[in-house]
């Protein structure tokens, strides 16, 4: 199914008026979004409209859920008038015990301990700058992502679950207190992979050889309340042009943003030619698109 995705992404992309086969025509897809948005709602809304269907944004305060009515009810209702929701969410379990009840497709969108959707589009990135006319899932196998920052994230997780799909190596970096956890560790086991990762906190190992070095912000939504002992910890860490260097010479910058220019990243690194940030967030829109195409057929 890798394959198939990557390929409509590509194809989705390819078109010039982006208006593509009606995959949702007649569809209604709801985004129940618990946490702020750019990137993830707009390409959503902007991809669904693109397809024909007609998207329901939902935030938080606005359905009967803030008001205590149970997650598994609020999904059992949805999935009667609509044809698949989005979730970005905190607790990865709730987006869980919503899909146990729903009766429709539902895709995450975010939550604290994956952001799937992202590391997708940032693998498509990847092969689209190595693959040139070849294949593109191959064009991935073998390389080396460098992660640098909070590798207890949301991100860093969905890159070394995405690392072990398709046969990448990722070398994590950051201080002690933010190394992969103990649990996330156990879900990969869990679903079957071997790791395909390794922490460090020397920053400089990690980057040796790297393909591409990706970083994230310090301050996750929802860790608002450790943003002083976090920034104090982090510091060391931030990706600077020196940083960079230490990479191979034609290494890509990447970070799925918002990012906070001299804090995980300098501004100098974010606007440099290594850098590829904003294909990362147009790519969004098509990676998204495929998943949701595929989703409708399997839908019919
Ligand atoms: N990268 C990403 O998910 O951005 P938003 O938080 O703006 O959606
Ligand atoms: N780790 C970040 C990603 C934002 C797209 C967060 O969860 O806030």
């Amino acid at each position: 199914q890798l394959r198939e995705i990557f390929a409509a992404a590509q194809s989705f992309k390819r078109y010039r008026n982006r208006q593509t086969a009606p995959a949702l025509q007649g569809q209604s897809w709801a985004l129940l979004f618990f946490k702020s948005s750019t990137r993830t709602r707009v390409s959503f809304e902007v991809g669904i409209h693109e397809l024909g269907g007609n998207s329901l944004y939902l935030s938080t305060g606005t359905t009967q859920i803030s008001r205590g009515e149970t997650v598994a009810d609020t999904a059992r209702n949805l999935s009667r008038y609509l044809h698949g929701v989005i979730i970005r969410t905190y607790q990865h379990s709730m987006i869980e015990e919503f899909a146990a009840e729903a009766s429709i497709p539902v895709v995450n969108a975010l939550t604290d301990f994956l952001h799937p959707c992202q590391s997708y589009s940032d693998l498509f990135t990847m092969a689209e700058r190595w693959s040139r006319k070849g294949d593109l899932i191959e064009s991935l196998k073998g390389r080396k992502i460098a992660y640098i920052g909070d590798c207890q994230n949301n991100m860093a997780n969905s890159l070394v679950l995405a690392a072990n799909l398709f046969d990448m190596k990722v070398s994590l970096s950051g201080p002690k207190a933010y190394a992969p956890a103990p649990e996330f560790d156990a879900f990969l086991e869990s679903e079957g992979f071997t790791g395909g990762h390794e922490f460090s906190t020397l920053r400089g190992d990690t980057l040796v050889d790297a393909d591409v070095v990706y970083t994230d912000v310090w301050v996750s939504m929802g860790d608002e309340d450790e943003e002083a002992e976090r920034i104090q910890q982090l510091q060391p860490y931030t990706v600077s042009m020196d940083l960079l260097r230490l990479a191979r010479p034609d290494a890509l910058f990447m970070h799925c943003l918002p990012a906070h220019p001299g804090m995980e990243v300098t501004r100098e690194v974010l606007d440099c030619p290594q850098s590829i940030v904003f294909d990362q967030a147009e790519n969004r829109l098509h990676m998204q698109k495929a998943i949701l195409a595929i989703l409708a057929k399997a839908n019919r």
